[in-house]
């Protein structure tokens, strides 16, 4: 059987990751890859990626143009969490046929926040006889799909509650500076106006995916507003500074509400000097489960490996709109990528 052929879209920090992961891999092959950022247009993935040697594919802005040449099965895609900006990226790469795996947030359930554009994927996914999927460590896994898995034994559930704890000090500059760490209260109320902090994407969808897998009908799903979390002592290493009384980083809520009763309620918190880095799940009911990982699960590692972990489920899914709650059970694929198809 040929090796696997993957085309890379999106080329920045998670898509780094899922190249270099993909390179580790027998049964698969990058055939071609696609970036908008003109200092990657033109260069060898491998001298991008700091491999040290060609792996002869360039980086191209022209997806049609790669995809017409690549034969590809999958393409990865990582470049931004809104339904509305990746739309015009992944629609047109329906019809060379092309299973497409991206981490935008809001492709992991996006039926609520955008009804009307994932009619459109599913009916470009049925028409092209291709498959889109949208996963990643939060959302795609561990407040969606890990908490649906653990409901499985339940006989009864009354309400469930999921923390994950992430101390921003273990992770990039680029995420510590997107919870806003090291900013003063009112240039953090500024930078959540101009939209330049967002918070965390995905807690709407993971609800949605939850209660979609119960069949709960919702009365509303609430995003309360991203927070500050405000150091209570000073915290510095070579990478950052955050002074007492400054921002640590964010935390963040979402709750879906049934018979004006919370249900499911997610929360985020991601700061400089978390004590203690966990994911945890709370389901109150028969029997009752409370499931910890500790140390929280490493989002960098974690997304990386899962949307590669993905390509077997979503060659051989049906046609159309994937989400991780329809797939079979997903686990490592340690051996040659082809076993698993
Ligand atoms: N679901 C999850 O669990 C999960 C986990 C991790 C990340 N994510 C999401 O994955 C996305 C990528 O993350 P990242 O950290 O890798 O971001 P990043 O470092 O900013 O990389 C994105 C890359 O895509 C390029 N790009 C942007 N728009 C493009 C377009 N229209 N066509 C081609 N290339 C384009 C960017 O170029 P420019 O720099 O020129 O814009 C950049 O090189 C983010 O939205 C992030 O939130 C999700």
């Amino acid at each position: 059987m040929e090796k696997i052929r993957v085309v890379l879209y999106g080329v920045g920090a998670i898509g780094s990751n899922i190249a270099k992961l993909l390179l580790t891999k027998e049964g698969v092959e990058i055939v071609g890859a696609i970036d908008a950022d003109k200092n990657k247009i033109g260069k060898d993935l491998g001298e991008l990626l700091g491999t040290g040697k060609r792996l002869g594919v360039i980086v191209s802005e022209d997806s049609g143009k790669v995809l017409s040449k690549a034969c590809a099965s999958v393409v990865i895609h990582a470049t931004s969490s809104r339904l509305q900006d990746v739309y015009p990226q992944i629609a047109p790469l329906a019809k060379f046929g092309v299973n497409v795996i991206s981490t935008c947030e809001e492709l992991s359930y996006p039926y609520g926040s955008e009804p009307e554009l994932a009619k459109k994927l599913e009916a470009l996914g049925t028409k092209y006889a291709m498959t889109f999927l949208g996963t990643g460590i939060n959302p795609g896994f561990l407040m969606d799909t890990l908490v649906i898995a653990l409901t499985g034994v339940c006989q009864k559930i009354n309400s469930i509650k999921v923390d994950r704890v992430m101390n921003a000090e273990t992770r990039r500059v680029p995420f510590q500076k997107k919870v806003g760490a090291g900013l003063t209260a009112s240039e953090f109320r500024e930078k959540m106006k101009t939209k330049i902090i967002s918070g965390h994407v995905g807690l709407e969808q993971s609800i949605g995916m939850i209660a979609s897998a119960l069949q709960w009908e919702l009365d509303k799903i609430i995003v309360e507003p991203v927070e500050p979390v405000v150091a209570k002592q000073a915290v510095a290493n070579e990478a950052i500074k955050v002074k007492k009384g400054e921002v640590a980083g964010l935390r963040q809520t979402a709750k879906g509400v049934m018979k004006r009763k919370p249900v499911i309620v997610l929360n985020f918190q991601a700061y400089i000097g978390a004590k203690e880095e966990y994911d945890a799940i709370a389901i109150d009911g028969v029997p009752p489960i409370h499931e910890k990982i500790s140390p929280c699960v490493h989002g960098d590692y974690a997304t990386a490996a899962i949307i590669v972990n993905s390509i077997p489920k979503v060659i051989n899914a049906p046609p159309g709109l994937a989400t991780m709650k329809d797939l079979p059970v997903i686990s490592a694929t340690v051996e040659d990528m082809r076993k698993y198809l």
